[in-house]
């Protein structure tokens, strides 16, 4: 049995290590900073929640984990820095960690924005099948163990401000198609990592404006998948949608770190089949734990 642990959009960004300026002010006057914080207050606590998940990760028998991207704010240069350096305990060893970059990670045009995410990244970002690869890092593969494939495409670019949306260019998804009928690949359990949601909770395209552009191509290359899943962040909640017409789920991880939407799967896969175990954020303890209503536990069939 392998042990997945899937987590994303944890948005590091430079004000976590500044966090000390709160203890001056009244709760009044707090309130007052962080409306004009706007969406960036909702994270102040990404230390301590990385901290945790990475105490979560030691006491788990976790063998894999995979970030779906969007690790900062604004993809600076020193934004990735400490973002690396906060989740750096989990990627010993660096082959049992699997990561694309989100939008948020190659933010600005300025300089090469991909190559920033790939300057940080790169002890993961090895490829089991190179020959797959067509530009940049993508598609990356990385085959586990005997029975697990891990297959990330890059969906992320930068983007003008008032849009969030993404698209897998079409040589990674021809390079998907080949690459699902490599016997390396095909026998074995297949995880499709990508930032963006392919679907929302509800079933439905996300909208033009912060959606994944071509969906529909990509859900009709993993047609084929016989067994396996579809892993995305981008959406920052924690959900799961079963695909029409597809032995393929999907699996959107939310956001681990953003403020009362804590959350992030772990997925246990046993002779092709996936258990999937919701895990959320525990604001007494401190910690994260398992969510224990019986609707947070699914066995998908195929
Ligand atoms: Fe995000
Ligand atoms: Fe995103």
């Amino acid at each position: 049995m392998l042990r997945v642990l899937h987590f994303s959009d944890t948005h590091v960004g430079l004000q976590v290590r500044h966090m000390g300026w709160k203890k001056w002010f009244s709760k009044r006057a707090i309130g007052a900073i962080n409306l004009a914080r706007g969406r960036a207050k909702y994270f102040d606590d990404v230390e301590e929640k990385l901290t945790a998940l990475i105490a979560f990760k030691e006491a788990n028998d976790i063998d894999l984990v995979i970030h779906t991207g969007d690790y900062t704010a604004l993809g600076l240069e020193s934004e990735l820095k400490l973002a690396k350096e906060m989740v750096t305990p989990l990627m010993t060893p660096p082959q049992s960690y699997v990561t694309v970059p989100g939008n948020h990670d190659i933010y600005v045009h300025e300089g090469n924005s991909h190559y920033r995410f790939s300057e940080q990244f790169c002890s993961v970002l090895q490829n089991d099948l190179p020959e797959y690869c067509r530009g940049g890092h993508w598609p990356l593969v990385r085959l586990v163990g005997d029975d697990v494939a891990v297959v990330a495409l890059n969906s992320s670019r930068p983007n003008l401000p008032w849009r969030s949306n993404g698209i897998i260019p079409e040589e990674q998804l021809t390079a998907l198609e080949a690459l699902l009928q490599d016997p390396r690949v095909k026998e074995r359990y297949i995880f499709v990592i990508t930032h963006y949601a392919a679907r929302l909770q509800n079933g439905e395209p996300d909208t033009k404006l912060h959606g994944l552009i071509n969906a529909d191509q990509l859900l009709e290359k993993c047609k084929v998948i016989r067994s396996g899943a579809l892993l995305c962040g981008h959406v920052h909640k924690t959900y799961q949608v079963d695909l029409e017409g597809m032995a393929c789920e999907l699996y959107c991880a939310g956001s681990a770190t953003m403020q009362r939407h804590e959350g992030f799967w772990v997925y246990e896969v046993k002779e092709k089949k996936l258990e999937a175990k919701k895990v959320v954020w525990d604001e007494t303890a401190s910690c994260y734990s398992y969510a224990l209503t019986r609707s947070n536990y699914r066995v998908p069939l195929n």
